[in-house]
């Protein structure tokens, strides 16, 4: 079985001495045959770690839209993918309770392919939206999985806001069921998706979400911090 298992950093760690040992001990994991693992560490890092560890995939925690130019603070697809990185998380819900929409995250996802990065595309409903019941989360997804205007191959990464850093993950068989929806829905627009979850995985649940082959691997949060459990996680 073919797997995608994904580390976020996120913010962290705060020292470039940190995220060296983190991306070294990380790069020293044995991958089985057919999983892929790819770091995302802070885009800082991203070049001591490139120089680190030639042989490790990385992946960028979001994308400027916007092109070369007069747009301080922006970094671009271009600029990420020409320090050796493959994937570009986009539309975490953590960017989009930054305020990014929809629009934004349609612009990202064509300004990072049209550099040559893999978009990891997040969507995931918040616990409110739970609440109201399926029709409201599938309405919810569709929305957020109308900013793919790509043919052919995508990753959607299923994440849950309310499973997201609290512990509380998802139920492996809801969330494949919900995984085979959004590949469902994505075929009938043309598209052929990999769909992730993320959202608490950890060493002991993650064979849990990975049995049931809707869900094509983990976006891993927390659990990437820590090499062992990392590891646990690639090896579940
Ligand atoms: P978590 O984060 O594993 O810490 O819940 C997942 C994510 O936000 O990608």
């Amino acid at each position: 079985m073919n797997r995608l298992i994904v580390g976020n950093w996120k913010h962290n760690p705060v020292t470039l001495a940190d995220a060296l040992t983190l991306a070294k001990a990380e790069a020293a994991i044995a991958v089985p045959e057919g999983t892929t693992v790819v770091v995302c560490p802070p885009e800082a890092y991203l070049e001591p770690i490139r120089e680190a560890c030639p042989d490790l995939i990385l992946g960028s925690q979001d994308v400027s839209a916007l092109p070369q130019g007069p747009f301080t603070g922006e970094t671009g697809g271009d600029i990420i993918k020409n320090l050796g990185v493959t994937y570009a998380i986009i539309g975490h819900s953590e960017r989009r309770a930054m305020g990014e929409t929809d629009e934004d995250v349609a612009a990202k996802i064509m300004a990072a392919v049209a550099t040559g990065l893999t978009p990891i595309v997040c969507i995931g409903e918040d616990a409110e939206t739970k609440a109201l019941g399926e029709e409201a989360v599938k309405t919810h997804l569709q929305a957020q999985l109308g900013s793919i205007q790509e043919q052919g191959d995508v990753i959607i990464a299923y994440e849950p806001i309310w499973a997201i850093g609290t512990g509380n993950a998802d139920d492996p068989a809801n969330a494949a069921t919900t995984a085979k929806w959004i590949a469902e829905y994505l075929g009938y627009l043309g598209m052929k998706a990999r769909v992730l979850y993320g959202g608490s995985t950890t060493p002991d649940n993650a064979a849990a979400f990975l049995a049931d082959p809707a869900i094509g691997g983990l976006l891993v949060g927390g659990s990437s911090l820590d090499a062992t459990k990392f590891a646990g996680i690639v090896n579940a």
